[in-house]
């Protein structure tokens, strides 16, 4: 049977899992290939720690470039993550002419561009299904199941840690810190979990998905971006209270023109919306398009295992390529290279959404009467009010629900409010899904 050889960069979670999914299910791979994947290397500066799994002598090294100077190895999974020396190798692999499996969203994300160029130029592929929402098969989804119609919006779960942490706090009162503490021991957690709780991870992987269903390039900074380290027990109390469950939305929309919303902010989510129901470290994502209407996957979204088998299926994937002669004839994203736009991220002020304000005010007479003046001065119309008796300190929650909104406007109001009382804390915010 002819051999495919892969060299993997990076021997942590999810390249352990890797390691374990070929090995463990070599045989039917190599049936499904209809050539054997031998995984021929692995380079790691830490070449001593006992991994959870067992590997030949000789395969562990600590020299990325015995991986990348083999031409024997066709195929090179990038598992280092960050954007350095994992961007530094995978040039250096592509250069070489060697196809590349990556989970790294954050540098798909920051230089997919010049990532994309240097496959092109090394006859070489670049597949990354990993990158987003752990083992949900979304990029295959979006970039062959879907190709016959038209995207118009996707708005999903995309953290596992943010979503274990929100659901955590919602369902047994856990502290933000412990959860975030568990997440990480659980293996869902970045290097550096602030990337998870900022939301830019979220938005990492907006970023790779919107390119790839609307065929255009996004600028990752013109993303509008609000990570979970504000939302207090109190806002998911109320939330339940009105029939929402808090997750962090990542939302894109092609609004026409090449213009498109992409967004990623905590967001009070209906309880009849299967993304309210959607916990722990589970990822979901709805795409709607013009022929198909809906589409909701979910899955496990982070973790060593749901990863390590979205890597193996690229594995596959670009072996079978290799084995039919066929590398390039699904284009990387999904649109040819040529016809790839330029689009516009709409400004977060022309949003129009309904929100949650929890206001914390002096608790004196009129002042809920003024709050909602200048509310109505700039066009917001309120659709409940929510005061809880009176507490101990010298202020209390007013809890307003609007109708649909301006976010300019609601900025606007929320600047002038503060002016009222320069003591009371800053209100909170909360997009609603509608
Ligand atoms: N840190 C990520 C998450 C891992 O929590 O979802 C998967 O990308």
């Amino acid at each position: 049977m002819e051999k495919i050889c892969i060299g993997m960069l990076g021997f942590g979670t999810v390249g352990t899992g890797v390691a374990k999914l070929l090995i463990e299910n070599k045989e039917v791979i190599s049936r499904r290939v209809g050539a054997e994947i031998v995984l021929k290397r692995i380079a790691d500066i830490d070449i001593e720690s006992k991994r959870d799994v067992e590997l030949e002598d000789g395969i562990l090294v600590n020299d990325a470039d015995i991986i990348l100077d083999d031409p024997e190895i066709a195929i090179v999974l990038e598992m280092i993550g960050g954007e350095t020396i994992a961007k530094e190798l995978m040039l250096k692999a592509l250069k070489n002419g060697k196809h590349v499996v990556t989970a790294n969203k954050a540098l798909l994300a920051g230089h997919g561009t010049e990532l994309y160029a240097a496959a092109a130029a090394g006859n070489a592929e670049i597949a990354f299904e990993a990158s987003v929402g752990g083992c949900m098969p979304i990029i295959k989804t979006i970039r062959e199941s879907l190709v016959g119609d038209s995207v118009r919006s996707m708005k999903g779960i995309l953290n596992g840690t943010c979503n274990y942490i929100l659901s955590k706090i919602t369902d047994e009162g856990i502290d933000f810190s412990v959860a975030l503490e568990q997440a990480t021991k659980s293996g869902y957690a970045e290097a550096d979990p602030t990337l998870d709780i900022n939301g830019h991870d979220t938005a990492h992987k907006l970023a790779v998905i919107a390119a790839l269903a609307f065929g255009v390039q996004v600028d990752f900074d013109d993303l509008y971006i609000e990570g979970i380290t504000l939302i207090t027990p109190l806002d998911i109390e109320y939330a339940g209270q009105f029939g929402y469950r808090i997750k962090l939305l990542a939302v894109a929309e092609h609004v026409g023109d090449n213009r498109i919303q992409a967004r990623v902010h905590p967001t009070m989510v209906p309880f009849d919306n299967i993304l309210s129901n959607v916990n722990g470290s589970l990822n979901a994502i709805t795409i709607n398009a013009v022929a198909v209407d809906d589409i909701t996957l979910f899955g496990k979204g982070a973790g060593m295992m749901p990863t390590g088998a979205a890597v193996v299926g690229d594995i596959v994937d670009l072996a079978r390529n290799i084995m039919h002669e066929a590398s390039g004839r699904v284009p990387m994203l999904s649109f040819q290279q040529e016809h790839i736009e330029n689009a516009t991220v709409v400004p977060m002020d022309e949003l129009e959404s309904l929100y949650y304000i929890r206001f914390t005010a002096p608790d004196k007479p009129g002042i809920l009467a003024k709050i909602a003046g200048v509310l109505g001065k700039y066009n917001i119309s309120i659709e409940s009010v929510t005061q809880k008796g009176r507490e101990t300190t010298d202020f209390v929650p007013i809890v307003m629900l609007t109708h649909t909104a301006k976010e300019a406007d609601v900025k606007k109001a929320l600047e002038e409010i503060a002016k009222i009382d320069k003591s009371a804390p800053k209100p909170v915010l909360i997009r609603i899904d509608s």
